[in-house]
């Protein structure tokens, strides 16, 4: 999409805020002109409504996985967790980053943050969310500046606004990195196997694929993006579903770490729900544990195997020290029948978490789990006991490597120490006896 001329101002395209009384239309794109039109919402005395549209109906897909199944009528969000919008949607909108780079840019055209209503920020994101769905009118998407895509330059002028400092890639750090999750600035884009970077959004030239990339906030380690990759690369060893993942080196800094998108498959688009979303349980809410994940998982995919693989993720998160485990750290993508799988894991690194705890508790043991906890845990989601063993032992025997994994990756001298400090203190319990 480009901005238009005529709207193109000062600081780049028009920015309108939506009627009140133009409904937003929400509809799934597969991608390839693949369109399912999904219905319309709209916002009355802080809560979103709802009226799904009679081809979604028809379809027999439930894109929320269970918490807003589809129905005639007005179907109004069940909490204000989310600002008032239903867990489903508001699954497409950023964090923090994505949030901080549509203030500025409202700020810009004179607009100020209490005006933006949810279904403004929906607007915002239009065609260009994480997952398949998109919303319409669309705000017309930040003007792309011409020219080459420069990681570093974008990184610095990522901790620049962080910092409440203007930078003169806000418009491009917009339209690249306005619209996935998290809070530590990134951008999407393509990339091709020879390193060559465009813009990520929509269909891309032949030869390149879609990319997430991350760069550092300020209170990150400066070698976070080493890091990311060397935790990445552990999650590979241990047998995680990983996506593709690299660090794209830097001339002279650390370099960044970069994941294959999982919601997108060349001009395909895959529908993805947080587990925050299909439990209408925003991050931070310490009701959602690794108990939620895992029956979560099952009653969602049906599937023995990917609960499994959930435990999985339970267990490397535990022994790898990854305490910042909140509910958005975990997703499922949903294939064009309706069948939903865990999607690739995202996020991991080493976190201490809030006080020093995971966010998500191990059958109720969030400080020092250890062997009886994964034991509850899996007792109360069926998973058996041997398979337990089995992947506690594999999971160490991975931790323990992590030293040559670090190196590899280019991780700093103080960084890895640090680490293996952190790691040597998770897996003490299972060192007893
Ligand atoms: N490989 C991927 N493919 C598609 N979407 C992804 C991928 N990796 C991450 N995401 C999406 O982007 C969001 C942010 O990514 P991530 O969690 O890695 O960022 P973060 O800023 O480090 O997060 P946090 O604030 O939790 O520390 C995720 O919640 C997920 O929705
Ligand atoms: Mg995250």
């Amino acid at each position: 999409m480009i901005c238009c001329a005529a709207g193109a101002g000062r600081h780049g395209c028009a920015m309108r805020l939506l009627d009140p009384a133009t409904p937003l239309a929400v509809t799934l794109d597969w991608g390839e002109g693949r369109r399912l039109p999904v219905g319309r919402l709209a916002f009355d005395r802080g809560r979103a409504l709802f009226e799904a549209d009679p081809a979604y109906l028809a379809s027999g897909l439930d894109l929320s996985a269970g918490s807003y199944p589809p129905r005639p009528g007005i179907i109004r969000a069940q909490t204000d967790r989310f600002e008032g919008l239903h867990g489903l949607f508001a699954d497409s909108l950023p964090d923090s980053w994505g949030r901080l780079l549509l203030n500025r840019r409202a700020a810009r055209h004179g607009i100020t943050t209490a005006r933006l209503t949810p279904l403004d920020r929906l607007a915002g994101i239009g065609e260009l969310g994480i997952g398949a769905l998109t919303f319409r009118p669309a705000m017309e998407p930040e003007a792309a500046p011409d020219g080459g895509i420069d990681l570093p330059t974008l990184a610095r002028d990522a901790l620049h606004l962080l910092a409440g400092e203007e930078a003169p890639s806000l418009a491009l750090l917009q339209r690249l990195g306005g619209s996935p999750g998290g809070a530590r600035p990134k951008v999407l884009v393509g990339l091709d196997g020879a390193g060559a970077l465009v813009h990520g959004e929509q269909v891309l030239p032949p030869g390149f694929t879609h990319w997430i990339v991350k760069f550092p906030a300020g209170e990150d380690m400066e070698d976070i993006g080493p890091v990311e990759t060397a935790y990445m690369e552990m999650a590979r060893q241990a047998g995680l579903r990983v996506p593709d993942f690299k660090l794209i080196t830097a001339p002279d800094g650390p370099g960044f770490f970069a994941a294959r998108r999982f919601d997108r498959d060349g001009a395909v688009r895959i529908h993805v729900q947080s587990l925050c979303a299909i439990l209408e349980a925003p991050p931070g809410l310490t009701l959602i544990g690794y108990r939620e994940l895992l029956l979560a998982t099952r009653q969602v995919t049906r599937d023995a195997g990917e609960v499994k693989e959930a435990f999985r993720r339970a267990v490397f998160n535990l022994l790898a020290h990854n305490r910042d485990d909140h509910a958005k750290q975990h997703s499922f993508i949903m294939d064009q029948s309706g069948r939903w799988r865990l999607s690739p894991v995202y996020d991991l690194t080493f976190a201490s978490g809030p006080g020093g705890e995971h966010q998500m508790d191990f059958a109720g043991e969030a400080r020092q789990p250890g062997p009886a906890d994964l034991n509850r845990l899996a007792d109360l989601a069926d998973v058996p006991r041997p398979f337990v063993r089995q992947v506690v032992q594999q999971v160490l025997d991975i931790t323990a490597r992590w030293p040559a994994i670090a190196e590899a990756a280019g991780v700093t001298k103080t960084s890895a120490a640090q680490i293996t400090a952190g790691l040597e203190r998770a897996a003490r319990p299972f060192r007893k006896g």
